[in-house]
Order: structure tokens, then sequence, then C-alpha cells
């Protein structure tokens, strides 16, 4: 095999003969993004409408991050927190007023930032409530997705990330999502140091909760002295029509999550902020990375940041949600096959008339990719949409145009 030209479907057998089996990606090969497109290796241009589960929402290799990665690389990369270093403390400060709380623990992926919330919130009941040792409980909601660690998946409902991985770590209780009578028994059980809520559940579907429920949530924890904490690591940074998924409900959590598109999809950066009340219960030694906090994080995150407000991402993702959910449901009436439409922002979903076992889903996103828009199904019958957030309305209609043929030839 010549590795310097190589197909998109000699590519595929490499990873499946080499790469370990724990993902089933659509049989698409891509070689290079710019903005809201993807290129596969062949050269075949694509609308991108997952953005790497809302990892790009600048839009691929904007050249403002790609910049900064470029000019920091040359300096300096890493240096561990064995030391300062002269990025951080500037990208600590940007978030400061950026986002408004009193600090920021700077971690790698999603997942490890939620473990990092996790720990932050045990230590603080232990510290400041005052919750006896080892008796502090966690309040998760059904069909969370928060990652793939041990930690987190102790908390999942979803076999396929549960089974086979046990035992679980103690201490997380799960009650229904959406639900506000069971999050108040579980509160009323006390020693509950706090509630981890994804605003809109994207993994699970795209579910968005009743308008109350978070609001009435929060003002539960307030009331049980717990803390609520808002895994924002794919609704943030302006995918939902505002900065977080939460102000839109004018709450602000105790924690919030943040990752993916903090690097505009560049690499891994997350986040986890805090008050000082909460995020000083942990001490030097206690929790950490190597690359944590790391200058280059650091550039690439406050450049991120930087696109995201000057080209005004969070009022875009607002708008053009507005007119995507209105194509679709134009197409519910059409077919069928689409029986609802839901999400926020560019945040969105539709439901496939077929049940969840079906290959309805899966088919659709092969046809829309020959038709040159990539898109992937969360369960078997839905489809997330989630296009990279510097879409303009004419490529949007584009989009919708490519979404209603393929489904109606679908039908047909
Ligand atoms: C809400 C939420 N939390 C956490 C994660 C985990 O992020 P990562 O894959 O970067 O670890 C995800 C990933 O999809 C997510 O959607």
């Amino acid at each position: 095999m010549n590795m310097d030209v190589i197909s998109s479907a000699d590519l595929m057998k490499l990873e499946d003969a080499y790469g370990a089996h724990n993902y089933h990606p659509l049989p698409v090969v891509l070689a290079r993004g710019e903005g809201v497109y993807v290129y596969d290796v062949e050269g075949k241009k694509y609308f991108d409408f997952l953005s790497a589960y809302s990892a790009v929402n600048q839009g691929h290799c904007h050249p403002r991050i790609i910049d900064a990665l470029n000019h920091q690389a040359q300096k300096l990369t890493l240096t561990s927190r064995a030391f300062y270093n002269d990025m951080l403390g500037k990208y600590e400060k940007y978030m400061h007023d950026y986002f408004g709380y009193d600090k920021l623990l700077p971690i790698n992926t999603g997942v490890e930032a939620v473990e990092t919330a996790l720990k932050l919130c045990r230590k603080w009941a232990y510290k400041v409530k005052g919750i006896e040792e080892n008796k502090a409980r966690i309040i998760f909601a059904s069909g969370n997705f928060h990652g793939r660690t041990l930690g987190v998946i102790s908390a999942s409902t979803d076999p396929d990330s549960t089974t086979g991985f046990g035992p679980y770590i103690p201490g997380f209780d799960v009650v229904p999502y959406n639900d506000i009578h069971a999050l108040r028994s579980a509160l009323d059980g006390g020693n509950v140091a706090g509630f981890i809520v994804e605003p809109i559940q994207g993994e699970a579907g795209v579910v968005v909760p009743d308008d109350n429920y978070l609001i009435e949530a929060y003002n539960l924890c307030k009331q049980h002295n717990a803390l609520f904490i808002a895994d924002e690591v794919q609704t943030g940074i302006a995918r939902t029509g505002k900065l977080l998924c939460c102000d839109h409900l004018g709450i602000r959590p105790d924690i919030v999550i943040l990752g993916k598109a903090l690097s505009g999809g560049v690499f891994p950066v997350s986040a986890v902020l805090a008050d000082d009340e909460i995020m000083l219960s942990i001490s030097p030694g206690e929790h950490g990375s190597t690359y944590g906090g790391n200058p280059l994080a650091c550039a690439v995150a406050m450049a991120a940041l930087d696109v995201v407000r000057d080209e005004k991402l969070a009022e875009n993702a607002e708008i053009m949600g507005e007119i995507f959910r209105t194509r679709m449901n134009s197409l519910v009436q059409k077919s069928n096959l689409v029986n609802l439409v839901r999400g926020k922002g560019l945040l969105n979903a539709i439901v496939i008339n077929d049940t969840e076992d079906s290959s309805t889903a899966w088919d659709i996103c092969l046809k829309l990719r020959d038709n040159g828009l990539l898109a992937k199904p969360t369960h078997g019958n839905i489809i997330r949409f989630a296009p990279p957030l510097v879409m303009t309305e004419d490529e949007l209609h584009q989009c919708c145009d490519i979404i209603e043929r393929t489904i109606l030839e679908f039908v047909q």
C-alpha cells in the first residue's frame, strides 16, 4: 500500500485492522476542513452538520485560532504546573472577565472537567457544607452523558456505557431528567453535595427539558445548600443561542463545566468555573493534570472565545436555529417519516418515525452524505443537526434543501 496516495476505502481498512473497535463512524474519510465545510480524501465537499459534537462551533480551522496556535507553538507549549507560565494568569483573568466567575480550573478533555467538578463538589461538601466524611451524595439525571471515565459512567443509565465495566463508584444517585418531584425527594434524603445536569441532553438525542425545570432545580439546590453544577460541555459557548445554555433561563450555576468549543476544535481544552468559596476547597497537590493550563491551550482558548464574541456566534446561532426549525417543521408536515423537531439555537435533532433499533436514521445519514451533508444518528431513530455557528442564512437554506430532498427521496 503506497501510504502517500491512499483511498478512503483503504484508510477505513487501516483503521479497522489497527485501531480499537470502540467507534462506528459513518463511512467517509475527511482530509480537510474550512468553515462550515469538510472535504474527503477524494476531494468531495460536504457541509459539516455535526461540528465534531459541537467542538467546532467557530468553523473548521478558523484562521484567528490557527494563527494563535501557530504563534504560541513557536514560543512555548508546555511547562507543567511545576512552574508558572506567562499565559495562564492572563487566560484565567480573561475567563473571569468573560464568564464572571471568581476562578478557573484549567484541564483538558470534557470528561476530565466533569470529574474535576465532581471532586470539587465533594471537597466543598466536606470542608464547607460540613457533610460527614465519605457520606456525600451527588445527584445525576437519567439519560445523562458526561463522558466515558469510570467515575461518570457510574451514574450513566445507558447500558452501552456501563455493561461490563463494573463495579461502579458509590455516592451517585440518579433521578429522572425533567422530573422536579424526583429531584426534590432526592434532595430531601440529606447529605446531598450537588446536582449535576446538562441543560439540554445532547447525546440522549437533544432532549430539551421544560423551561421551569432547571429554574426550579436551581432553586431547590439553593434551599438545600447543594451545588447546582451545569455540564455545558456541549451546550456552552454559543451553541444554543446564548453564551451558556443556562443564560436562557437567567440562572447562574455554582459550577460551570466547559470543553469542546473552548478550543474551537483545535485540541482538547476544558475548564471548570466557580467562585472562591467552592474553588478554594481544593488545595495544592489535591488535583491537577500535566497538560492542564498549558500555554498553547491558553492562547487557543482566548482566540476561540474572541471569535465567538467578535463574530456574534451566539446571536447567529439563535437566528439560524429559528430558521432551521421552521424549515424542519415544514418537513414534518410534508413527510410522515419525520415526526418531531426539537432543539435550541443550532443544537437540534429530528426524530424519525421508526423504532429505536431500526437502521432508518443511519440509512438517511448515508444518503445525506451522498448528497453532500454529514450528520450522525444519536440513537437509532434520532439525527442530531449541529453545524458550525458561522453558517450563513444562504448556506443554511442550502443545507435544509439537502435534508428535505434526502428525506423526501427516502420516503419514495
Ligand atoms: C455534556 C457532555 N459532557 C461531557 C462530555 C465529554 O467530553 P469529552 O469527550 O471531551 O471527554 C461530552 C461529550 O460529548 C458531553 O456532551
